[in-house]
């Protein structure tokens, strides 16, 4: 039986390295996996719309460290195609996910959301970084049904070296922008990166309890992976605390992926492709079984797919939309589970779902 009351027990499993005392970490994080989301594996079609970015984030390979990269933005046609990839191939929900690109404007991406709906009723996400109150609300309005922001790490020093402000792009709480996205009736994603130089146990340990209180419907978990063309790949020593280093490694991050089941039992949880690069051949397949129950297949055009390189090496960069489909399947099915059907909500928006109908006491959402 797995205790998780204090944070001393939770930083207890994260630094275990005993083989069979993990295993009970690993059983019960599938068995709650189970008895909470159930054996369906759900597949968001990520479409990786633009790789400009304002941002100076000295972890993220598109940022404007990288001088060398070509830079692109898909055309609202373009975006609205790998959409109809997407209901082809069966997905429920399709991912714009970008940099901070002010060319993707509101009226922009309104009109693809719009488009997306009509055309192929999919549950649209969004991930396009921090945008105003305006923009969010207007693609709420336009149909967008969930919103992903990872808030990267609880320890705001190491946030605030990781994320600086730039001049003329102010670096917004993130906390309050989720709990914004949250009001506004978005679905809400967050997560971490594991292994930042200068990350330690006990900042492991907040981001779990971060999970916790935001309450939120899907938590992203990978690896830090160093990026040559980026300051914090460059210069790790200046970056790395006097302390003890958390691994930027495929345990550590499962034991994320595990704890973080345990602690938010309901919430959607991504194999992500960071993990993936890490261990090409079971990175899916291990996330899948400490807790995991969503993929994100990438399904944006190959020429834009190799300049979208957050980090270097990034699985499936190399393969079409159809071949990591036929792959994935393969993977789930050889552990024993389905792929899901429909949008795969969480069953806390399920929940908050039935009690709008039945309490009319609560506004619509
Ligand atoms: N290593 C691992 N993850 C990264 N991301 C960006 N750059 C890197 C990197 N070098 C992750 C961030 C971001 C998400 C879209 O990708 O967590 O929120
Ligand atoms: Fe893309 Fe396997 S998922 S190649």
């Amino acid at each position: 039986m797995i205790e998780l009351r204090s944070d001393h027990d939770i930083r207890t499993w994260l630094v275990e390295r005993d083989e069979s005392r993990l295993e009970t970490l690993w059983e019960a994080a599938d068995q709650v996996r189970r008895a909470h989301v159930g054996e369906e594996v759900h597949l968001r079609g990520l479409i990786e719309v633009s790789n400009r970015c304002r941002r100076a984030c000295t972890y993220c390979g598109i940022s404007v460290h990288n001088k060398a990269i070509e830079r692109y933005r898909m055309t609202a046609d373009e975006i609205v195609d790998c959409a109809r990839r997407a209901l082809d191939l069966g997905f429920g929900t399709v991912v714009l996910q970008g940099g901070e690109d002010p060319g993707l404007t509101a009226s922009m991406v309104a009109g693809c959301i719009t488009r997306i709906k009509q055309e192929t009723g999919l549950a649209v996400t969004l991930s396009l970084g921090e945008r105003t109150d305006e923009e969010l609300t207007r693609w709420r309005e336009a149909g967008a049904d969930r919103y992903l922001l990872r808030f990267e790490t609880s320890n705001p020093a190491i946030y605030a070296r990781i994320h600086p402000a730039a001049p003329n792009c102010p670096s917004l709480d993130r906390l309050a922008l989720l709990r914004r996205l949250d009001r506004l009736g978005y679905e809400i994603g967050s997560g971490v990166m594991v292994g930042i130089p200068g990350q330690t146990w006990d900042d492991l340990v907040q981001d779990l309890r971060t999970f916790q209180s935001l309450d939120l419907d899907m938590i992203g978990i990978g690896p830090w992976l160093p990026h040559p063309a980026t300051p914090l790949a460059q210069d790790i020593e200046a970056f790395a605390g006097p302390t003890e280093q958390v691994f930027n490694d495929r345990l550590t991050t499962l034991k994320m992926v595990a704890l973080a089941r345990l602690l938010v039992p309901d919430a959607n949880l991504p194999a992500t492709t960071a993990l993936a690069t890490i261990d090409k051949d079971q990175g899916r397949e291990l996330g899948l079984m400490s807790g995991g129950n969503v993929i994100m297949p990438n399904l944006t055009p190959p020429k834009y797919r190799v300049l979208y390189e957050l980090y270097p090496d990034k699985a499936c960069v190399n393969e079409t939309a159809e071949e990591c489909d036929v792959c994935l399947r393969g993977r789930i099915a050889r552990i024993g589970r389905t792929v899901g059907e429909g949008p795969g909500q969480s069953p806390k928006q399920r929940r908050t779902a039935a009690m709008t109908i039945t309490d009319p006491t609560r506004g619509a959402a």
